[in-house]
């Protein structure tokens, strides 16, 4: 049978070059162009990787066009209503959903295992006061790794569960420690009693020996913000991840240093920086005055938490979010409704504005978390750490994913050298 392929044909040289054209169970065909450098002496050239898949994966697809996106099949929307961040979590360890017997050992398992070492807590100490949590986030889990050093050489199934349970489930304690390290505030030790998400707000918000209530409809909002950032496939945390996993680096150094990736404004620091920016803008009516700073070529403000370099419609998450902060709204949770009418009135403004529509440029899950996150009382500095809990049972799936492929290639890319030359004197 003939097999479907791409030809290339270089018009320097008339040559012709055939690449065979790989299929995935859906989402756009692949050129697979992994033999180009050594058939042509040329690289392909691809600013950003945004034409390039990296990898075959089975855990996470979305569909851009038409904002939808699954975990191992699962539409986000039937999760995020339907089930719990630990189900997610499990799901993206174990390629299935729990069944009910699975999910208690499962959260029994996170609840033991949320505790970091208690000499790991003088590494806390050394940091400045107000150091960015991000900052602190991303050292714990590079020192984790000299706890766990064992995690360096792991090639079996269980070994690589109990990496990942490790993380997913210190994960909470670390930011929470990081946030009251930073603040100066007592340390509150997790609490086995409550669930995961739970245990995280408490972990924030408590005091010694003083109650804490914590309503359940803000319980699920955080759940289902962990839930919308589980994964998101090859993003550039993600990809760092994979990346500095590709080397054989200790697992906890990969997903440190997705981490520092996750920080930028560009990526998980966005929600922050949506909310900053709602409060500059302040009221409605100097909204116009922003978006036409957005539009305008000369001047680099952009609005935070719109755009996306894959969902050309609309993100699935950001819709789902939208209607967890109206919900807010409505039960009296502290949503800020001065801000919500500030986001509501450059969202209607944008949707209806050719520059934004010829762009496709919609609001993103960042638009409308970090309005959430702020009716729960959890810091602005807080906003990107929220979303690497989330994020972190993805990263270990794609972690254990590499790691489980016959062979490792190591990420290398090349690149289009345009620097001087022969500069070195000749007679020295
Ligand atoms: N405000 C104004 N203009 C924008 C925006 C924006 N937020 N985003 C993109 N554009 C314009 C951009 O200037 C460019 O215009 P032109 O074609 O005239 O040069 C065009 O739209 C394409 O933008 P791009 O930067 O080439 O697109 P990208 O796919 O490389 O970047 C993005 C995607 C998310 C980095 C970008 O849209 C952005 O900076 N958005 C604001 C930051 C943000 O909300 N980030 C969170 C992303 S979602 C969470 C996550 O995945 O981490």
């Amino acid at each position: 049978m003939q097999k479907d392929t791409v030809t290339i044909i270089n018009n320097r040289t008339n040559e012709k070059f055939e690449y065979p054209i790989l299929d995935g169970t859906v989402g756009p065909s692949v050129v697979d162009i992994s033999t180009f450098y050594q058939d042509t002496g040329m690289f392909t050239f691809d600013r950003g990787y945004t034409s390039t898949a990296s990898c075959r994966s089975k855990i996470t697809y979305i569909d851009g066009g038409k904002g939808q996106l699954m975990y191992r099949g699962y539409d986000i929307s039937y999760l995020a209503k339907n089930r719990t961040f630990l189900d997610t979590a499990y799901l993206l360890l174990n390629k299935t959903l729990p069944s009910k017997e699975e999910l208690e050992d499962f959260s029994i398992e996170m609840k033991k295992r949320s505790f970091i070492r208690e000499s790991m807590k003088k590494l806390f100490d050394a940091f400045p006061d107000n150091a960015h949590p991000m900052a602190i986030l991303s050292a714990s889990v590079s020192a984790l790794s000299t706890f766990y050093f064992e995690h360096l050489d792991i090639d079996k199934p269980n070994e690589y569960m109990e990496m990942a349970k490790r993380i997913i489930a210190k994960m909470p304690t670390i930011a929470a420690f990081a946030h009251r390290y930073s603040q100066g505030l007592p340390i509150i030790y997790p609490d086995l009693g409550r669930g995961f998400t739970e245990n995280f707000l408490y972990m924030l918000r408590g005091y010694p020996h003083r109650h804490i209530d914590l309503k359940p409809i803000e319980i699920k909002a955080l759940d289902t913000i962990f839930t919308l950032h589980a994964d998101h496939e090859q993003n550039a945390s993600t990809t760092t991840v994979r990346n500095v996993g590709s080397t054989h680096a200790h697992p906890y150094a990969a997903i440190s240093a997705g981490i520092g990736a996750l920080w930028g404004r560009a990526h998980g620091g966005a929600n922050e920086s949506v909310i900053r920016q709602l409060e500059m803008i302040g009221s409605v009516d100097r909204v116009d005055e922003f978006i036409k700073r957005a539009k305008d070529k000369d001047d680099p403000f952009r609005l935070m938490g719109f755009g996306h370099r894959v969902y050309k419609n609309f993100d699935p998450r950001a819709k789902i979010l939208k209607e967890i902060r109206d919900k807010l709204m409505e039960e009296g949770i502290g949503v800020n409704s001065e801000l919500v009418k500030v986001a509501n009135k450059i969202e209607k403004i944008a949707l209806s504005d050719e520059y934004f529509i010829s762009r496709k440029l919609y609001p993103n899950v960042d638009f409308h978390s970090g309005l959430i996150l702020q009716a729960l009382k959890i810091p602005k500095e807080m906003f990107a750490v929220i979303f690497v809990i989330g994020r972190t049972p993805g990263w270990v799936a794609q972690w254990i994913e590499l790691q489980e492929q016959p062979t490792i290639k190591i990420a290398r890319p090349r690149q289009l050298y345009v620097g001087p030359v022969d500069r070195t004197p000749k007679d020295d």
